[in-house]
């Protein structure tokens, strides 16, 4: 008999994935990134970066809710288990992709568009300085590579790449690469004709990132 779309199991499942076919694209997306990946079973089973975005599901229902220490203790526990501290206030897009997940941290006001990966050692933090939103936004398939720190309420715009150690400080314009410590642009668009040529079809997918 078909479940009903209102019994427990089924908005269980509704929380930790929004819509049919989520983790499915999540768990592909992976594979897509990763050659070291073998199967899907395999990531489900054994990549921290999937236990701690879907762990983050259930902790953003509890924070969104109300139940505001439940949902601190939740994301507390899920930060135990594999190494990747998400704040359940942050808001994270579809087919997250955390690689080699550890010693990650994304904060309360952070928000992270569609198709975007992180590598280890990643913090999406506040400068201290600041309240209210006071973490970064990472638009749709934004790379941010190992040990980089993005922080304040900047906005990495859509298909850029934060280098690895980076440490990106200001607003990082979309199809860019940045590196350094502060991070500067070290290629643009009209370095990359391969990416200026695709732009005008990929524009569209940088107006849907949150
Ligand atoms: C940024 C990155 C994506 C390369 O992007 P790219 O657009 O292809 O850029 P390039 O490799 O052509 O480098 C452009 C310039 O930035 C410099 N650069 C690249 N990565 C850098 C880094 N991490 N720190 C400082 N400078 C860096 C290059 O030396 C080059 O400088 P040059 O023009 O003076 O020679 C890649 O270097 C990177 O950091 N990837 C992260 C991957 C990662 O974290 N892997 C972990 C796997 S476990």
């Amino acid at each position: 008999m078909p479940r009903s779309s209102s019994d427990p199991l089924s908005s269980a499942l509704s929380v930790i994935c929004h819509e049919r076919g989520e983790l499915h694209d999540l768990l592909c997306a992976y594979q897509r990134r990763d050659p070291a990946a073998r199967s899907r079973l395999e990531i489900f089973l054994l990549y921290p970066g999937v236990h701690a975005v879907l762990m983050h599901r259930v902790s953003h229902w509890l924070w969104r809710h109300g139940f505001r220490f439940l949902a601190r203790l939740h994301s507390q526990i899920a930060r135990h288990m594999t190494g990747i501290e998400i704040h359940p206030g942050a808001q994270i897009g579809k087919r997250f992709v955390i690689d080699h997940g550890m010693g990650i941290v994304i904060g309360e006001t952070a928000q992270i568009g569609n198709d975007c990966m992180i590598y280890h050692g990643v913090t999406l933090g506040g400068t201290g300085k600041g309240h209210g939103k006071r973490h970064p936004t990472l638009k749709n398939h934004v790379m941010v590579g190992c040990g980089a720190a993005v922080l304040g309420p900047v906005t990495v715009g859509c298909y850029s790449r934060v280098a690895a150690q980076a440490v990106v400080l200001h607003d990082v314009p979309n199809y860019a690469t940045v590196a350094g410590v502060p991070a500067k642009v070290v290629r643009s668009v009209r370095d990359n004709d391969e990416m200026a040529h695709s732009s005008a079809s990929l524009r569209d997918d940088c107006d849907c990132g949150k």
